[in-house]
Formats: C-alpha cells, sequence, structure tokens
C-alpha cells in the first residue's frame, strides 16, 4: 500500500488523508471541484498547523506530509492507486456511481476499493464495482486524526484475503485499532450512538431541557467528551440524518427514524459546525 487515494475531502476524507499521509504514504485526493479542493487542502493545512502548535509535529514534518497529498478534481488521478478509501457524502447514489466509475478506473488488479460509509451496505459498492472481493468497508471516526478506532467490514463477497490486507495496513501502518463488524447499516459503533444521539434530538424538540443542559447532563453526569447535540452538530446533522435513514429503512426500528426536527433543520441548510449552525452556532 505505497499510494491511496481518497475520494471526498471533506470532514472525513480530509482528516484521512490527513492520518495516511503522516504515516508516510503518497496520498491523492479527489472532490467534485476546484473549489472544493482548495476547501479540503485548506482543511489539512489547518489540522497540521494545530498539530505544530501543540508540539506535535515540526515544520519540516508539516512541509513533508502536505508534500505526499495532491489533490485533484478527476476521479483518473486515482488510477495507479492500491488503495482507496471513498469518503464521499453519506448517498447512495453518489457513492453506487463512485464505485462503479473507480473499480473500472483502477489499474492494478490487486487494488482494495473501500468506503468509509457509516450505514450503506457494503455489498451493494461491491456489486457494482467489477471486483466485489476486493471491496469493503473502512470505518474511521471523526475526528481522524485523534480516534483511534476503525471499524473493518467485509461484505459477503468480500475475500478474506482483502480483509487480511487492511487488519494488516490498518494496525501496522496507520497505527489504528480496528474491528471487525458485519455487514449490517450502523456496524457496532453507530448502531448504539445513532439511536442516542437521535433520542437527544427528540428530548429537545419536545422540549424537556435546553441544548446546554441536555449536554452537560452527558458530559458530567456520564463522563463523555462531548454531549450528544454538540456530538451531532461535530458529525454534521445531514450525515446523522442519512444514517438513521439507512438504519430505519434496513431494520424497521422507530428509534432509528429521524425526528422532524432533524429533518427541518437539514432542510434550512443548519448541518452543525461544518455549516456554522447547528444545535449551537459556530
Ligand atoms: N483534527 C485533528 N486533531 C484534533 C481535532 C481535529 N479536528 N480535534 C481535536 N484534535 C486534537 C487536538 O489537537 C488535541 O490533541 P493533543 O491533546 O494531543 O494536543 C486533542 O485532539 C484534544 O483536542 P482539544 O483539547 O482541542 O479538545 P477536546 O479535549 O475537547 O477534544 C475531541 C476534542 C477529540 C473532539 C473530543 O471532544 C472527543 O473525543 N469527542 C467525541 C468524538 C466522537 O465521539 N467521535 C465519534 C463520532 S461518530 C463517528 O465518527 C462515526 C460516524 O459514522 C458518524
Ligand atoms: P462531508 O459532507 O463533510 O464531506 C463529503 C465530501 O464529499 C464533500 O466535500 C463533497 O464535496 C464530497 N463529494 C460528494 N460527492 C463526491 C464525488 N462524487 N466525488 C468526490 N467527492 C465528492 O461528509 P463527511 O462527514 O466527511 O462524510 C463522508 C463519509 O464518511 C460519509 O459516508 C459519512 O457517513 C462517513 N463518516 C462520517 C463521519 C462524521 O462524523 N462526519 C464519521 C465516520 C464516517
Amino acid at each position: 500500500m505505497e499510494r491511496i487515494g481518497v475520494i471526498g475531502g471533506g470532514l472525513m476524507g480530509s482528516g484521512i488523508a490527513e492520518v495516511t499521509a503522516r504515516a508516510g504514504i503518497d496520498t491523492v485526493v479527489v472532490e467534485v471541484s476546484q473549489e472544493a479542493a482548495q476547501v479540503a487542502e485548506d482543511k489539512i493545512r489547518s489540522s497540521l498547523e494545530r498539530a505544530l502548535s501543540r508540539g506535535k509535529i515540526d515544520e519540516a514534518e508539516l512541509a513533508a506530509v502536505l508534500g505526499r497529498i495532491t489533490v485533484a478534481t478527476d476521479l483518473e488521478a486515482l488510477a495507479d492507486r492500491d488503495l482507496v478509501v471513498e469518503a464521499a457524502s453519506e448517498r447512495e447514489d453518489v457513492k453506487l456511481d463512485l464505485f462503479r466509475r473507480v473499480g473500472a478506473i483502477l489499474e492494478k488488479d490487486d487494488a482494495i476499493l473501500t468506503s468509509n460509509t457509516s450505514s450503506i451496505p457494503i455489498v451493494k459498492l461491491g456489486a457494482v464495482a467489477g471486483r466485489a472481493d476486493r471491496v469493503m468497508g473502512v470505518h474511521f471516526f471523526n475526528p481522524a486524526p485523534v480516534m483511534q478506532l476503525v471499524e473493518l467490514i467485509p461484505s459477503l463477497t468480500t475475500s478474506p484475503e482483502t480483509l487480511a490486507r487492511m487488519q494488516a495496513f490498518v494496525t501496522d501502518k496507520l497505527g489504528k485499532q480496528p474491528i471487525e463488524a458485519t455487514d449490517r447499516a450502523g456496524f457496532v459503533v453507530n448502531s448504539l450512538l445513532v439511536p442516542y444521539l437521535l433520542s437527544a434530538i427528540r428530548m429537545y424538540e419536545a422540549g424537556y431541557a435546553s441544548a446546554a443542559d441536555i449536554d452537560k447532563g452527558m458530559v458530567l453526569g456520564c463522563g463523555h467528551p462531548m454531549g450528544p447535540l454538540a456530538l451531532s452538530d461535530l458529525i454534521g446533522l445531514d450525515t446523522i440524518r442519512a444514517i438513521g435513514i439507512s438504519m430505519y429503512e434496513e431494520f424497521k426500528e422507530p428509534l432509528y427514524s429521524p425526528p422532524p426536527l432533524l429533518d427541518r433543520m437539514v432542510d434550512a441548510g443548519l448541518m452543525g459546525k461544518k455549516s456554522g449552525h447547528g444545535f449551537y452556532a459556530y
């Protein structure tokens, strides 16, 4: 795994690219437009500057990491990659289109195509990619440079060799801690986390308490690093809504169904921290 591609340079894609470039790997990030590519590059730079200001890296390392990252707007830039991590928006139509196209672009027979999806069935992505045995889920957590966990999700069609290669890569090359999950919407962590976040939104919607008090309750009462509404803002309200819909479609469990307030906030463009406004203003 010497050459890596990341599709999407949003919250997760930019963080994943930072992780791979800091691990010494040549990394190409593909975005939808020149403007989005510039935003992705700026995000990576400012995250590295934060690491510099905290004394985690020095100036030379910052320059070296940036030198390993190329941002592009054409999927063809992924042709020579050994591994691609798709981290585009949580929309099944977008991901199916990307897997169909990138599956045909990859030149190396043993190249692996993975998705950072939170909830979309991996088997469907493998089915359109023309290399179903070399497709699997590799789910990083937000913020990717900080969170140690990576969920590995082989589908019914992923080969044991692909899973073994990704286990070795995540552990030995990235220094992260993998857990394995089956290809069910939400995998392990979101199956537990998303109903909790949606319950907090319902609680706020029903007027039980203020957003600040709901969050304070879980931070001071349960020792969580942040409360559920601040965490929802960090993840992105559009992403949480999309995950809830996928999980509801799969299990028909009412706790997974996004509450009306979440729908209205997303329709209003209140996506959380990334848009500057969610349950809090940023
Ligand atoms: N990028 C890079 N580094 C970051 C960062 C970012 N976006 N945010 C924080 N950091 C680093 C800081 O530089 C700092 O590093 P050092 O201590 O080594 O100097 C460290 O993280 C702590 O940051 P802060 O002191 O600024 O702030 P904090 O202590 O409040 O921590 C937090 C911030 C790490 C985000 C913490 O609040 C936290 O862990 N929150 C919970 C995050 C969480 O639950 N993530 C999972 C979301 S669910 C998901 O990802 C799956 C999905 O599919 C939706
Ligand atoms: P985001 O909205 O911050 O970024 C998505 C990016 O994808 C945008 O910059 C967009 O321009 C780009 N994009 C959309 N279509 C594209 C295409 N066809 N080609 C290239 N780029 C494209 O979203 P995010 O939070 O980074 O989420 C990305 C993926 O990671 C989703 O599948 C999400 O479920 C998953 N995920 C999110 C989190 C989180 O906390 N936000 C955590 C783990 C996993």
